[in-house]
């Protein structure tokens, strides 16, 4: 098929997204876009449906209503792989990685390297090859991992998110979505991902951010989109947004903007 590519189209947007689970309507018409090289946040409380929409973005669940565009092309994500083949890779909580195996290992995990020897139907994996560009790839993105050899459970929350981040990269993504990357890390650790987050917009990809914590997406994010009971409520670039408004918006304090 042939891909018409529109110029100036966002990198990805949804329009008019609904789900419902069973009686609960987790999207109601939920449309939003983002850019190359940007980092949208998206923030609501609890049951917001911010996760129903990274998994509909992510090709996990099936939206009941609304169409999902990547640069101007309408698709249509039967599974998760359809959409890491338009570029678009989501980090969870739990990551997917393997804990038992190693940082390289992760690294290609699912796209082993083959070296074909002469006359040979099955090659075999290249390890010294995929070691190789594991480190390079961990530098090029400023991750300091001391060992690839090391067992993915044996490093930090941080470093293992940042594996998963390096993973997506590595592949050529042009969207990762993080869905609270941060929640349970420390200070520190949150810091690097929020490194990370700033490099990985650095090299022109996007960034769609989930998270609970306003201080880390007012320092990250360009733009912020505001979930309440499955609406969206508010969409804002971060030069005119304030706090207390994004608070307001979040609770049902202040009313949420009119349908468009
Ligand atoms: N698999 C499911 N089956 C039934 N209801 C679900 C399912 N997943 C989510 N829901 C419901 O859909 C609504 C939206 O949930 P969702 O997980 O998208 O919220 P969220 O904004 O990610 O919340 P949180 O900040 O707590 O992670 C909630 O009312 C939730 O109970
Ligand atoms: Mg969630």
């Amino acid at each position: 098929m042939l891909r018409v590519s529109r110029p100036g189209a966002a990198l990805l947007e949804v329009r008019d997204i609904s789900k419902a689970y069973g009686h609960v309507q987790a999207l109601s018409d939920v449309s939003m876009h983002i850019n190359a090289g940007e980092i949208v946040a998206l923030v609501g409380d609890n049951g917001a449906g911010k996760s129903t929409l990274v998994k509909v973005i992510a090709g996990a669940h099936r939206p009941d209503r609304g169409a999902i565009l990547v640069s101007g092309e309408e698709v249509e994500f039967r599974s998760p792989l359809d959409a890491r083949e338009r570029g678009i890779e989501t980090v969870y909580q739990d990551l997917a990685l393997a804990p038992d195996l190693s940082v390289w290992a992760n690294l290609f995990l699912g796209r082993e390297q083959y070296v074909r020897g002469p006359g040979r139907m099955v090659g075999w994996m290249n390890k010294r090859t995929m070691r190789q560009h594991a480190r390079a790839e961990l530098v090029r993105l400023q991750i300091s991992i001391p060992d690839v050899d090391l067992a993915v459970e044996d490093l930090s929350g941080g470093q293992r998110q940042a594996v998963a981040v390096a993973r997506s990269i590595a592949w050529g993504r042009r969207l990762v979505v993080m869905d609270e990357p941060t929640a349970s890390l420390g200070v520190e650790e949150q810091e690097k991902v929020a490194g990370l987050v700033r490099r990985l917009a650095e090299h022109q990809l996007a960034v769609l951010l989930i998270s609970h914590n306003l201080a880390q997406v007012f320092e990250l994010a360009h733009t912020v989109v505001v979930l309440r009971r499955g609406r969206r409520v508010g969409l804002r670039s971060i030069e005119d947004a304030t706090r207390e408004e994004i608070v307001g918006l979040i609770t049902g304090a202040i009313d949420g903007d009119p349908p468009e």
